[in-house]
């Protein structure tokens, strides 16, 4: 299985371009011998089209600028078929949603949580079957699978 990471960071290395000696030392932490960590905008792929069977995209989704840009890159370096699994919090109880607001006025990277609805709208939007909205810890965490169509 080919397996990009939309969402830049695996593990500790946070940043959207978090430092090569951060990727390398995560690398042998997990020693992997053969994953390549690339740090890119999820809304600009340095890849070519169809070239992954899955893309995992993992607690990231609300913090991109522009959504439905990284959902078309995902479309695009997956094979027909394939299949995304994206990790998301949805602001579905007023805590949640309180979070949400504050989050947007001091965290820099946060922009929005999206409703399940939302989340599966601009899959559809972006022409992915979905799968399955998998609710945890009473709705406060999703795990979003989808199929490229
Ligand atoms: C909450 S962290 C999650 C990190 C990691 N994926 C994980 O599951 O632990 C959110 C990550 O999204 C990255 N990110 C935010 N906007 C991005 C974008 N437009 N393209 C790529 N990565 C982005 C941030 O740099 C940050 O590392």
């Amino acid at each position: 299985m080919t397996l990009p990471h939309a969402g830049a960071a695996p593990v500790s290395c946070r940043g959207r371009r978090p430092h090569e000696g951060c990727r390398e030392a995560t690398r042998r932490a997990a020693g992997l011998q053969n994953v390549e960590f690339v740090g890119a905008d999820s809304e600009a792929l340095p890849f070519s089209d169809e070239a992954f069977t899955a893309v995992p995209c993992s607690a990231s989704f609300h913090h991109y600028p522009s959504p439905r840009a990284a959902l078309a890159e995902i479309h695009r370096v997956l094979a027909a078929g394939a299949a995304s699994h994206s990790t998301t919090e949805p602001p579905i109880s007023l805590v949640a949603r309180v979070a949400d607001r504050v989050l947007r006025l001091v965290d820099r990277g946060h922009v929005r949580l999206y409703r399940a609805s939302e989340l599966r709208a601009m899959l559809a939007d972006a022409g992915f079957d979905v799968l399955a909205v998998d609710l945890l810890h009473g709705g406060g965490y999703a795990i979003v699978t989808a199929r490229r169509l």
